[in-house]
């Protein structure tokens, strides 16, 4: 299945270094691998021959699978490295145990690291391409453009779109990919969260940052709302809980003063009756299983692509 431009990187590393047009191909690629993917008896052989390996330094659910469902859909081999049971944990340095797994013969190496550039380090150190799956409060690229997926399919553009992050920006490399990705596909981008969880530096992005969900509502046509990272609070960020739900909750009540037909995004996981209800959750705006199945469509596109451009 051919690129509709070029593609001629060997690592998907963040969207801030990619133009509009290397985004767009993506995503055309990835909707090429939908039908495939809705498909689970459908084996492809893209990626016959070539091996992937998931390193995970850091909990996750659904992108592992992902990664590891879309390598093996298109026929190649993969292996998950435990990092528990790994010479990590002897004291081994993270680029060595790197340079071992390659030594394997490892095509694409998919990492998941708590630190902010682990990824370009690797791709810096091995001749295999690297994907990566999220690093720190940095990047993460291939949630960014799933969620510009779900975005293009539901309502046939980015272009000139409202799309308001809404949750925990510090600490979400989530919301950083959404920039990137949205700005330069053309969609206004507003930050909305509590002031001591929204940076004041992420204006130098090109957003606009509002404290007010409600007044803010009326404008959007998508409300990406981000998962609070618990984990990640160096320090009471918000009173509690309630409060942050009183103001930032998303709920029926408040879907009903928001523009009509508004799409709701959340990349999970989700704390339900925290950042949304369950009822917006599983209701019709909501397109959060959209968004997981159109996950593996760009995991597939994008090993697809940088695999081929690895040779
Ligand atoms: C996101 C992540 O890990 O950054 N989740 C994911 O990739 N499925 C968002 C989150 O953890 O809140």
């Amino acid at each position: 299945m051919a690129l509709t431009s070029p593609w001629t990187h060997r690592h998907l590393l963040g969207l801030e270094q990619l133009t509009a047009a290397e985004i767009v191909s993506l995503l055309d690629h990835a909707d090429s691998f939908l039908p495939s993917c809705k498909d689970p008896g459908a084996k492809r052989t893209d990626l016959a021959g070539k091996s992937v390996v998931n390193l995970f330094f850091e909990n996750s659910t659904r992108t592992r699978v992902s990664f590891g469902l879309a390598a093996r859909r298109l026929g190649a081999e993969v292996i998950d490295f435990a990092v528990g049971g790994s010479s990590v944990s002897k004291g081994e340095t993270f680029v060595d145990t790197a340079r071992n797994i390659e030594a394997l013969g490892i095509h694409m190496v998919v990492v998941r690291h708590s630190c902010p550039g682990t990824p370009h380090l690797l791709a810096q150190h091995l001749r295999a391409g690297v994907v990566n799956a999220g690093d720190g409060a940095h990047e993460h690229p291939t949630q960014g453009l799933l969620d510009l997926l779900t975005i293009r399919q539901r309502l046939g553009r980015i272009e000139g779109l409202t799309v308001a992050l809404v949750g925990d920006i510090r600490h979400s490399r989530v919301a950083r990919s959404n920039i990137h990705g949205l700005l330069k596909l053309g969609a206004r981008v507003i930050v909305c969260g509590p002031p001591t969880l929204v940076p004041p530096e992420i204006c130098a992005m090109g957003v606009e940052v509002a404290h007010d969900l409600d007044r803010i509502l009326p404008e959007c046509h998508v409300l990406n709302v981000l998962r609070i990272q618990f984990e990640r609070q160096k320090g009471p960020n918000f009173p509690g809980v309630r409060e942050y739900f009183h103001l930032y909750g998303v709920t029926k009540e408040r879907l009903a003063r928001a523009r009509q037909g508004v799409l709701v995004l959340a990349p999970g996981p989700i704390n339900r009756g925290v950042e949304l209800t369950p009822e917006v959750a599983d209701g019709p705006s909501s397109a959060v299983l959209d968004q997981v199945t159109n996950g593996l469509a760009v995991r597939m596109a994008v090993l697809d692509a940088c695999v081929k451009a690895v040779g």
